[in-house]
């Protein structure tokens, strides 16, 4: 079932020419654009493929404007809008049929016509039309009006989207296929600043791995990496150093699974494991797997994997003249950082959560979202007796980082989702503010509130059995799901019943 090199290859120059377009934009906002124009690149290119494969052409209609057929893209159903127009006719209503024929002919739907007397000259009428089409089709449609001769005016309006259409998200964990926008920011390729830019050699070696993640198919297993000695040197320079501040530094639910991948899964100074096997082992754990990713990813697509227990993970090393510090995520970040909270039971759950709840979620919920969790997940902080203790991803990853953090130098403040989610971040230095929760479980309460309040259309769960997402909307459904609820309230009494009678005796 492996991707062919050809193809991989034509999918990377795909993925490549869009990442020259559109490099070193400021990133909170690069975010969603490369989501949007990324999803696009695949969708065409996954249709492409299949017809080439077919020895057939992409007809017209299906190219530009797939209304309802189920290969429909995202993109394409996005920007379908509604407008409306006013003609205001030359003569009189007997050319209204005329005009009609122009909006079937160029393929806009009409939802709505009236007519009245003109404004400005009560003989003449004018026709409010309410249609719904692509930007193209209502150009097309304005410039065949605009040379009618029956049409003495013509004014085109958009409108807000009354009823506003779902995102599309994926609904069953092999659709996280589509799910591979990458920013372009910090890849040593395009980004001067990085510590690999002059280095050819580093440059080659992040192409190979990154081919990892592009060749990548779910189901597969993730191929794994013959690491380097520079590269195992660099990890465990990290690792070391990570390691004498964990005791002080890092939470409990850290610390305990830490000794745990220390003893079962080859955590150590001279190895860097593997994510297949870390995949396995988190799987048997809470139900989280790892999916190789070939760099920063988009937050949209990020969040939606772990709403299915999926976590995008990279698989190189950063570069070895910086240890200490990266300004993007790589295998030691994860590693060190993530995979130990994502082995936490209680942890994996309220990913899965926050994930649920980034799907149709809009751009501006997204992104104040991706915020809260830049200041949780990547760099939080929470109290446990008494202390300040890290449990955040990025901190846990960084041994400047997190000395910075708990020292005198920042400015803590305690978490607030409603103002914590529009609050500005740094990305390519040390947090000057980080956020502070009372203990984990409270900053798991907050965020579980917030993500509460993200407006949706219908209220969704995970079937874990089928690996999908469904949408409690209708009766089937919550039948099934009422069925599934009282099995484990039942079981749940028995056990409770059971613990209670152990007790009294
Ligand atoms: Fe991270």
């Amino acid at each position: 079932m492996s991707t062919d090199p050809d193809t991989a290859s034509r999918r990377l120059a795909f993925q490549k020419s869009y990442s020259h377009e559109h490099g070193g934009s400021w990133r909170r906002r690069s975010l969603i654009e490369d989501a949007k124009f990324e999803t696009v690149t695949n969708y065409e290119f996954e249709k492409r493929e299949r017809h080439s494969s077919k020895g057939g052409s992409i007809s017209e209609e299906e190219d530009v404007f797939t209304q309802n057929g189920s290969e429909s893209s995202p993109v394409d159903k996005e920007l379908t809008r509604k407008y409306s127009v006013v003609i205001t006719l030359r003569d009189s209503m007997h050319s209204l049929s005329k005009i009609i024929r122009i909006f079937e002919n160029t393929k806009v739907t009409l939802d709505h016509i009236e007519s009245r007397h003109s404004r400005k000259n009560g003989a003449q009428f004018e026709i409010l039309v309410s249609c719904c089409g692509s930007r193209e089709r209502l150009t097309s449609l304005a410039n065949v009006l605009r040379q009618s001769s029956q049409i003495m005016d013509l004014v085109l309006l958009a409108e807000r989207d009354t009823e506003k259409k779902e995102t599309w998200f994926p609904r069953h964990i092999s659709e996280l296929n589509l799910c591979t926008h990458l920013a372009t920011k910090f890849e040593p390729e395009l980004d001067s600043d990085h510590p690999g830019f002059t280095d050819m050699k580093y440059r080659a070696r992040r192409k190979q791995i990154a081919d990892i993640a592009f060749d990548y198919k779910y189901g597969h297993p993730i191929t794994r990496v013959q690491y380097t000695d520079e590269e195992i040197r660099t990890w465990g320079h990290v690792f070391r150093k990570l390691k004498s501040l964990f005791s002080t530094h890092a939470c409990r639910e850290h610390r305990d699974v830490f000794d745990i991948l220390e003893k079962e899964c080859g955590y150590s100074d001279n190895n860097i494991p593997q994510l297949e096997d870390i995949s396995n082992f988190l799987k048997k754990r809470t139900g989280f797997m790892l999916r190789p990713v070939a760099g920063l990813l988009s937050a949209r697509d990020f969040l939606a994997s772990l709403a299915f227990r999926v976590f995008q993970c990279t698989q190189y090393v950063r570069h070895g003249s910086k240890p200490d510090h990266s300004p993007e995520p790589d295998c030691i970040h994860e590693l060190l950082g993530h995979v130990p909270m994502l082995a936490d039971q209680k942890f994996a759950q309220f990913s899965q959560e926050l994930g649920l709840a980034s799907l149709s979620a809009s751009d501006e919920d997204i992104e104040k979202f991706a915020t809260l969790y830049w200041f949780t997940v990547e760099f939080g902080l929470c109290k446990q007796n008494g202390e300040l203790r890290a449990y955040g991803a990025g901190l846990l990853s960084s041994y400047a980082e997190l000395q910075h953090a708990l020292s005198d130098v920042p400015e803590r403040r305690p978490l607030e989702p409603m103002t914590t989610s529009v609050q500005e971040y740094t990305d390519d230095d040390l947090q000057p503010i980080y956020f502070v929760t009372e203990s984990f479980d409270d900053m798991m309460e907050k965020m579980r509130q917030y993500a509460a309040t993200i407006p949706r259309s219908n209220e969704i769960r995970y079937d874990p059995y089928t690996n999908t997402v469904q949408r409690l909307d209708n009766t089937e459904t919550l039948d099934c799901l009422a069925r599934s609820l009282k099995g484990e309230i039942s079981n749940l009494e028995r056990a409770m019943t059971r613990i209670k009678s152990s007790m009294m005796i």
